[in-house]
């Protein structure tokens, strides 16, 4: 692909995987926006591009306000001269805690920002690309969390599972116009995730969940284990080039995804539930990431990782999902 002068507009580009694909996309020549709520990692991020001389223009855009979205397309198209035809929505949040300790503010929040924040994206940028009429690439971050049940990460894995069906629905719909559709889903990633909480607003921050130092020291921990950004970029980047929608950044993609559909699959019938349930004696929720990294949130969750709150009383921590 020819990405020479190519607009690439990259939501929760200050920092993590966004920043990595911001890097990849602008050394390949596209002309490169960076959003993201936090204008600390925007400065970072810009520090970076200023001394490449890269073209790259910073955006303070909270992606689930979608007058704000729509400002942030209008002042795109006013620096490079038109709409994106790269669009690559990464800004996402997590916060763990079991579902049955959910809160109102852990959906509103984390669904808020991963699946609102998206179809704000959609539905700004969708109708600027076809009048456009130069085709273009609408790109989504998932996760791997979003093939499979996640009972420590309710509003996160049903969140990623929305997007996931969003990148397909709109590889259809979108087919006519010459506008690819792709989800890029990896599984751990050596990102500041693990702070997520402190872009938490203060109107959301009721929260079911427990969080510690040491429960967020230990998830970092895993994270550091997962995937260079810049090989985030280099993977969204070839995912595209493939043609696929829905890239899974790792040689072994069909046997993963094998794996997590199986348990879909299982849910059908009485014979794979039964199956579920010897698999689940035996532990193996959690299918995805590798020896060490397992090890890793497994050590996390023992940190504190996905507890419920002090003050939930329903929760009982003995009924430990398997
Ligand atoms: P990160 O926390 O390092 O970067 C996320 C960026 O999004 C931050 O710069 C943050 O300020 C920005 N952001 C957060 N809320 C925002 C909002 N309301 N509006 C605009 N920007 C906002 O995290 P990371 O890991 O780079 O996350 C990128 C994407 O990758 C997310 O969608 C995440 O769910 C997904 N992912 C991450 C994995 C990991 O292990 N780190 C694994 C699988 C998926």
């Amino acid at each position: 692909m020819d990405y020479t002068n190519k607009i690439c507009f990259i939501t929760g580009g200050g920092a993590g995987a966004g920043f990595g694909q911001a890097q990849i996309f602008s050394e390949a020549g596209c002309r490169v926006v960076i959003a993201d709520v936090r204008k600390d990692a925007l400065d970072d991020a810009m520090r970076h591009f200023h001394e490449r001389g890269a073209e790259v223009h910073p955006i303070l855009l909270d992606v689930t306000d979608h007058e704000a979205y729509a400002a942030a397309a209008d002042e795109t198209e006013t620096v490079f001269g038109a709409p994106p035809e790269i669009v690559i929505q990464t800004a996402g949040v997590n916060a763990f805690g079991p579902a049955e300790a959910s809160a109102y503010d852990d959906f509103d929040w984390v669904v808020g920002v991963n699946l609102r924040g998206v179809y704000n994206g959609l539905v700004t940028f969708v109708p600027r690309m076809i009048r456009a009429g130069k085709g273009g690439w609408l790109v989504m971050v998932a996760s791997l969390a979003g093939f499979g049940p996640d009972p420590l990460a309710a509003p996160y894995s049903c969140s990623k599972a929305a997007i996931i069906n969003l990148a397909t629905t709109y590889h259809e719909a979108l087919k006519p116009y010459g506008i690819k559709s792709m989800v890029f889903c990896p599984g751990n990633m050596n990102t500041q995730i693990h702070l997520a909480h402190k872009t938490r607003p203060k109107n959301l921050s009721n929260s079911g969940y427990f969080l510690s130092e040491a429960s967020v020291e230990m998830y970092r921990r895993h994270n550091v284990l997962g995937m260079d950004i810049r090989e985030a970029g280099r993977r969204t980047m070839k995912g595209m080039e493939e043609g696929v929608v829905i890239c899974i950044p790792y040689e072994d993609r069909e046997d993963i995804i094998k794996n997590e559909t199986r348990r879909m699959i299982d849910y059908c019938t009485p014979e794979g539930m039964i199956r579920l349930e010897e698999e689940a004696k035996k532990g193996n929720l959690r299918s995805s990431g590798t020896e060490e990294e397992a090890d890793r949130m497994n050590a996390a969750i023992s940190a504190g990782l996905g507890k419920a709150k002090d003050d939930i009383d329903w929760v009982d921590p003995n009924k430990k999902h398997s």
